[in-house]
């Protein structure tokens, strides 16, 4: 190759360079029709709620045919995929057997049905081989008239040694009894600035009524290529363990000396959510409703057993708190119904883990947790305060660039906060928890006349009971009288939530109502990372 031909190469190579450049400068971002973060803090909006989009918080019968057991014997059902820390591993779950309910229930042998996953990436070829483990759970209420539940054998196998944006086709099960049909997922781009999932779904509090169902095929729609679900998943124990509903969850039954479940729920729930977690992973965290404290002061016992989660890969001793990589994104897990002190165990891994992720390999620093800070709805209202002050310090000095929670039954989106001040290097928080649920919406704000708790009534047992007195008003009031300024929008309707980042600094979010089509949306903005403004800093306590 002679020299010009190298110039000529050389000048198109930046030709090129440039043209990419380009693509990626914010400038391209900056569409005159999106707002980004650059352009806030913004005026407060409340959006008029429409009292017709309220919905049928009616959960799906045992007779609707998308909870129904459509396997027989040992053949797998309620198959879900959950990411391990990285993109080259990734959890395959699902159930096989009957659940058993009934005043005598015998639990299955879980070592009597094989957990083998076989994949390659080749539909008609699936070299490979992977086992697993396999468990039951049982949810006892040893009380006069009350029923027993007994799980399925649940299977969890991880599947090691994939390649990054990969299409991978597996089937599961025990080859003696039956496996699954042939099913296929992507594996997430590798770690760097410039690898990013195309959508991550977002959705919270989901339940299984006929408002989920629109927000599950909404969300459908959008083609994720990732689900965060951020607490609350069944509401199974909205039911006695009779399969009777009861709508009075603060009620606690009171002619029962414990809170009842009735643990099928979870079962119609996986059912349910099959078509859509056997292809797309689903990373859960755990919300109240899963708690289901049970004989002998165990809790969480459903969800414990019924998910995986990449908590030992993430250097996490627990189940409730544990982080992994999507491309350049770092995602953290906590747990709000778990010790969140500065003493404990969870504070020391999230300093740990926050201290060890690479900015440079993952730019974007994403938290999740079930109930949340930054919230002007009344139901739940600073129910999380102590949970804040013990952690948004650490949060803060690691420039978190965006939290979502769930637990409030409506949509809000904050301004860049910190310690209730506005705050450019201060994450933006979204609240989420708008999936559907039979508890319906959340639409009183505690800015209203007469819709601002009182202080002592805010703590959640839950939580720890405790109160942690905080100023979070100009006036030193417990509310503010008008929106407070670090709410930049706030909307009482159902939906899910799409994460876009383009590059490694700015993402796209956009909230999708369940009543719009998918042109429409309910909210959009550019979330831009300010990493120059922005410094880490080391939080001494
Ligand atoms: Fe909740």
């Amino acid at each position: 190759m002679s020299f010009s031909d190298g110039s000529i190469t050389t000048f198109l190579g930046l030709q090129l360079l440039l043209l990419f450049f380009c693509f990626l400068s914010p400038a391209t971002f900056s569409d005159a029709t999106i707002p980004s973060t650059l352009d806030g803090p913004f005026t407060p909006v409340t959006i008029t709620l429409d009292t017709s989009l309220r919905g049928k918080a009616v959960d799906l019968p045992d007779t609707d045919p998308r909870v129904q057991r459509y396997v027989t014997g040992f053949q797998p059902e309620q198959i879900s995929l959950a990411l391990s820390s990285n993109y080259d591993s990734i959890w395959v779950s699902w159930i096989t057997g009957e659940f058993q309910i009934g005043m005598n229930v015998t639990p299955l042998d879980p070592t009597s049905i094989a957990s083998i996953v076989q994949f390659g990436t080749l539909g008609d070829s699936l070299i490979h081989t992977a086992t697993g483990s396999s468990l039951v759970y049982n949810q006892l209420y040893p009380f006069e008239g009350l029923l027993n539940y007994t799980s399925g054998i649940i299977h969890h196998v991880r599947i090691t040694g994939l390649q990054p944006s990969t299409v991978y086709y597996y089937r599961c099960g025990d080859p003696s009894h039956g496996m699954s049909k042939i099913h296929h997922f992507k594996t997430m781009p590798a770690s760097s600035p410039t690898s990013y999932p195309s959508r991550i779904a977002i959705v919270g509090d989901t339940g299984l009524t006929y408002n989920t169902t629109a927000t599950i095929s909404h969300l459908v729609q959008n083609s994720p290529d990732l689900v965060l679900l951020v607490g609350d998943v069944s509401y199974a124990n909205l039911y006695l363990t009779n399969g009777t509903s009861s709508d009075c969850y603060s009620c606690n039954f009171s002619n029962t000396p414990i809170h009842e479940t009735y643990q099928p729920r979870w079962d119609y729930w996986g059912r349910f959510m099959e078509n859509l977690t056997s292809t797309v992973p689903l990373m859960v965290v755990e919300g109240n409703h899963e708690l289901e404290l049970q004989a002998g002061n165990k809790t969480f016992e459903a969800y414990s057993s019924r998910f995986a989660f990449p908590y030992i890969e993430s250097g996490s001793t627990s189940k409730f708190y544990y982080s992994f990589n999507a491309g350049g994104i770092h995602f953290v897990m906590l747990g709000a119904y778990i010790d969140f002190d500065r003493s404990g165990e969870q504070y020391e891994w999230l300093k740990r883990d926050l201290a060890k992720f690479n900015r440079s390999v993952t730019p974007w620093l994403v938290v999740t947790w079930h109930p949340p800070w930054y919230s002007t709805y009344t139901a739940h209202y600073k129910e999380a305060e102590c949970m804040k002050v013990a952690m948004e310090e650490l949060l803060y000095s690691y420039g978190t660039d965006i939290v979502f929670n769930g637990h409030v039954h409506a949509y809000e989106r904050s301004n860049r906060v910190y310690n209730y001040q506005l705050d450019p290097c201060g994450p933006v928080h979204i609240v989420i928890g708008d999936g559907g649920n039979r508890e319906k919406m959340a639409i009183e704000h505690t800015d209203e006349p007469g819709k601002c708790p009182d202080p002592l009534s805010t703590p959640d047992a839950a939580l720890g009971g405790q109160f942690c007195p905080s100023n979070s008003t100009t006036t030193g009031a417990f509310c503010w009288d008008q929106q407070p300024p670090y709410s930049a929008l706030r909307e009482s309707s159902f939906g899910h939530g799409i994460l876009e980042m383009k590059n490694a600094t700015w993402a796209l979010w956009t909230w999708h109502r369940n009543q719009d089509t998918n042109s429409q949306v309910g909210d959009q903005i550019y979330i831009v990372r300010q990493p120059d403004l922005c410094p880490p800093y080391n939080v001494t306590t």
